[in-house]
This record gives C-alpha cells, structure tokens and sequence, in this order.
C-alpha cells in the first residue's frame, strides 16, 4: 500500500500472528496506526540513553491511549546481555505488567532485540511494538521475529522466536542516525540484493549515491523492498529450518569478528559486509562465483563505506569463534554462500583448508 502522505505498508504473512510494517516519514506520532494491532492496558516503552532524549516524548504521546511507563538502558552492543535483559524484566514485575501488557522497543536493533527478548520470556509471551530507529532495524531486525542477547561466548546466544504486533518504521528518525551507523544499515539492504535479488541488487548499485546522501524517496524504497524479502523468507520459514538461514550471508564470519574484537568495537553491519566479501571469495575459490561477480560484491559494499576485509585475527581463532554459529549442526559449520549474485545456498561442503585460506587472505594487515 502506498499513500499521498508516504506512508507506505506490507504485512507479515504469518497467519493468526501476521502483522503489519509501515514505514514513513512522521510514523512515531501515528498512534492511530497502532489502534488494531495492540492490545489495551499497559505499555513498557524502551529505549536508551541515545535515543530516548530524540524520540521518547513522541513516541510516548502517540501511546497516549494507553497506561504508558517507560525504561531507559544504556546504549550500545556491550548491553545487550542478560542482565540488561533482567532490568527489563524487572521493570516489567515490578511495573505491575500482566499478560495484556506490551513491550515497545524504542531504538536500533540492540534495544529491539533485548526488549523483544524480555517480551518474550515475561509471563511466558506479551506484546512487542518495534519502533525501529536506525536503518538496520528498519529493513532487517526489527522484522521476523528473531530476540535475544550476546554472551561472551557467542553473539545472540540466549533467545527467542517472539513476532511483534507490529512494526511502525519511522524513516524521519534516519535524519540523526550517525553515517557510520547508517552505513553499517546498508550492508544488510545489500545483503538481500546478493541472496535472493539481482534486480534489487542493480537497482542499489545505481541508487547508492543517493541512499548515502538518504535521499527520502531511495531510502523508503530500499526499506520497503527490504522489508518485503524478508517477509517473504520469514512467511516461508519463521524458525529457520530451512530458507531462512539465507539471510545469513556474511554472518557466521561476521558474528565471529562481533565476538573477537569485542561486541561494539565493529559496528553488527561493519562485520557482516566483511563477512559477505569472504563469503563471496569463498563460493569464487570453490569455482561458483566468477571473478567478475566477485569483484562486483567488492564493489558495492566499498561503495556503501563498509569494510571489505577482516581484522588481522588468526585464521584458526575465526575458524573457533565460527564453530559458536547457530547454524552448526552435528559438529558442522553451515556456511551461506553464492551460487551466482541473487541466488545464495547453504552449505556444510567447504573443505576447512579453503575456509583456512579465505580467512588468511581476506583481513586486513595487522
Ligand atoms: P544499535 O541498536 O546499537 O544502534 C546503533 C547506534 O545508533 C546506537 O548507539 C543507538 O543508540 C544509536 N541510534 C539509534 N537510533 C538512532 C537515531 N535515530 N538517531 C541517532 N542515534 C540513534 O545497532 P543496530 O545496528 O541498529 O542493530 C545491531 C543489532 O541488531 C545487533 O545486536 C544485531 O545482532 C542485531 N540484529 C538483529 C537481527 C534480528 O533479526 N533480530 C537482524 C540484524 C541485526
Ligand atoms: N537477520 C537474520 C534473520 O532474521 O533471520
């Protein structure tokens, strides 16, 4: 659905729990949008110390039809753990919260996927509202469902499959995200474009210059045909038993380098377009990507301002780090892979010396 005011709309088809996006300029102040999708009582809002001084007020005006409390964390990756998690939950017992109560995640994709974590496990499942913020939570975290919190050991390793009510993605908020935050946003938009899109892939090679300058009309565009394959993906395959680890690309390489530097130092974004150039020089050493694509994959997420290459971690510390990934199955790491640009696989086939030698060859000098 499109609009004269752009607001723009699709739906999650997941049915008795399908639920709208809208993405668009002013959405924080369009409660009226929320009126079928939450339900009445009690609302915990979210967010942190970042974001709550630019948008809390708005956000709790347009909930102005509902018993509105609010809970304000500190910001950033090295957060998102359980005992951040337990303040949530906290806030939620000692708020009086009851099973008709919603959580309503204000911020990036850490606050969205910690208090969505919280949403999940309080009372055994209440109500989540994303108020995504940054770019990456508009076209990737904020949608499909998927919370939880790092541990040391291993990014995201404590979570729940819990869908929201609804995503209100308010692409006004973009204005004061930071330009390496927002460009950490593109790699997952350039992500969908490798996997399962080569159109969208062209149409983003001709559209960068003006997603980095976040002309309003690319920008809503890249959210809305983002959000619309992960939709896709997430309506085929909610638990990822199958399709759904393609939106993986880049990940298992990229969770490792989140882990090793230390959550925060590399931005979740940053790690994944490193990990996608590895990805891509994997599938090209095992003959499935010429060099021309691979060289094209290079291209654009330089373009973006990403970093096409790791830190100078040892190969065989990547490789243990890998190991923690979500996807290994009977001791096996699964990797997501291109077959060509706009078709990705999984696979458990890639011989661990090529694995070895990718890891060497694609990082930085140390
Ligand atoms: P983030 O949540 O840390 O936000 C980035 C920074 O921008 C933070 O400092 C935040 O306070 C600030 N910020 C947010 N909105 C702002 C705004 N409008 N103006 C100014 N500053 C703003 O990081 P992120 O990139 O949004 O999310 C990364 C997280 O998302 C990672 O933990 C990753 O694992 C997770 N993730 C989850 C999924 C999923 O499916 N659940 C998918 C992708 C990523
Ligand atoms: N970001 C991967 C997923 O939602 O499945």
């Amino acid at each position: 659905m499109n609009t004269p005011d752009g607001l723009r709309s699709l739906r999650v088809g997941l049915g008795e729990r399908a639920y709208p996006i809208f993405v668009g300029p002013g959405l924080l102040r369009r409660g009226d949008l929320l009126a079928d999708c939450l339900p009445g009582g009690d609302v915990l809002l979210v967010s942190n110390e970042t974001v709550a001084p630019l948008y809390l007020e708005t956000a709790a005006s347009a909930l102005a039809g509902y018993r509105v409390q609010t809970l304000v964390l500190p910001d950033g990756e090295a957060h998102k753990t359980l005992e951040t998690f337990a303040r949530v939950i906290d806030a939620l017992a000692r708020g009086g919260f009851h099973r008709d109560g919603c959580v309503a995640a204000l911020g990036g994709g850490v606050i969205g996927d910690l208090a969505g974590f919280a949403a999940a496990c309080y009372q055994r499942g209440v109500a989540l509202l994303q108020l995504p913020t940054t770019l990456l939570a508009q076209v990737d975290s904020s949608v499909g469902g998927k919370t939880a919190v790092n541990h040391p050991v291993g990014k995201n390793l404590v979570g729940a499959f819990h869908q929201p009510v609804a995503v209100l993605a308010d692409t006004d908020t973009l204005a004061t995200l930071p330009p390496r935050e927002y460009r950490a946003g593109l790699a997952e938009v350039i992500k969908y474009g490798l996997i399962l899109d080569a159109g969208f892939l062209d149409w983003l090679e001709c559209s960068l210059p003006a997603l980095l300058e976040r002309d309003a009309g690319p920008v809503a565009e890249a959210i809305v045909r983002s959000c619309e394959i992960k939709a896709r993906v997430v309506a085929e395959d909610e638990h990822e038993h199958g399709r759904r680890a393609l939106l993986n690309l880049g990940h298992t390489f990229g969770h490792a380098i989140e882990a090793l530097a230390g959550y925060g130092e590399w931005l979740h974004g940053e790690a994944v377009a490193a990990g996608m150039v590895m990805a891509a020089e994997t599938s090209h050493r095992l003959g499935w990507l010429d060099a021309a694509a691979l060289a094209r994959v290079r291209r654009i997420i330089a373009a973006a301002g990403l970093p096409v290459a790791a830190p100078g971690f040892a190969p065989e510390a990547m490789l243990s780090a890998m190991g923690m990934d979500k996807k290994v199955i009977g001791g096996r790491l699964r990797l997501v892979l291109l077959e060509a640009l706009g078709r990705a696989v999984i696979t458990a086939d890639v011989p661990r010396d090529l694995l070895l030698s990718v890891l060497s060859d694609v990082r930085q000098a140390s």
